[in-house]
């Protein structure tokens, strides 16, 4: 299995969250983000899992990580909830880690066998939507992981504000596959012209 953490933090303080919302909106960042998980599987905590439209993202296989084992999801044919992070031990194949911060902070923090192989590190220079109330998350101890564990195999991408950059750990065999499918998808804006 290939683990891949993406995310898009804001430079200097690593927030990826204000309450419940992502503070800036850059279109060709969920573009990219769609690019690069779609038809494939992914892991979103039961926060970020709430905030997608109508509970879901198409054409992907989403585990929502929740204590809740009640936990209804809105696609049972493609959406599972997983009490125990530990079952992500054993996943076969690519696992995308979309986030939010909790869950990102419970991979990177349980162990050699969940800490992800790959990292698609976007960093938004702009600035933070200043309406949105809540409290601010931000994904420092991830970053500080990353800057010890990883080493980054990318050029850099900048669009938007947005610098995109792809880490991998240090040591580890990485899937080249997963790795090559991930900056094809960086590379690949054609539905960047589609208005
Ligand atoms: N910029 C980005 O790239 C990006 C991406 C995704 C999300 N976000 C932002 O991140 C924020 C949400 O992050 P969040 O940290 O609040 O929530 P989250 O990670 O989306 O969800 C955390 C959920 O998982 C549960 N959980 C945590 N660790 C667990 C474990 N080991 N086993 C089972 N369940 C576990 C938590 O339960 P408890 O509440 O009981 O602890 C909580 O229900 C939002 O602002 C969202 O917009 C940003």
């Amino acid at each position: 299995m290939t683990k891949i953490a993406i995310w898009c933090r804001h430079q200097g303080d690593n927030v990826i969250g204000i309450g419940p919302n992502i503070p800036w909106h850059i279109s060709s960042d969920f573009k990219r983000f769609r690019r690069i998980t779609e038809g494939q599987s992914l892991v979103a905590g039961e926060k970020t899992y709430e905030s997608f439209p109508n509970r879901t993202l198409p054409n992907r296989k989403i585990f929502v990580l929740s204590f809740n084992s009640d936990y209804e999801v809105s696609d049972k044919a493609n959406h599972f909830v997983v009490n125990d992070i530990k079952a992500f031990k054993d996943f076969e194949g690519n696992l995308f880690i979309a986030g939010g911060a909790g869950t990102y902070k419970a991979f990177f923090s349980n162990g050699a066998k969940l800490l992800p192989d790959i990292i698609v590190d976007s960093c938004y220079q702009g600035a933070l939507d200043v309406h949105l109330t809540g409290e601010k998350v931000d994904i420092t101890p991830c970053i500080d992981v990353m800057n010890k564990k990883f080493v980054k195999v990318s050029q850099d991408y900048d669009l938007d504000d947005i610098l995109t950059t792809v880490w991998v750990q240090k040591g580890a065999f990485v899937d080249q596959a997963a790795l090559k499918h991930i900056v094809k998808a960086i590379e690949d804006k054609k539905d960047e012209t589609v208005s």
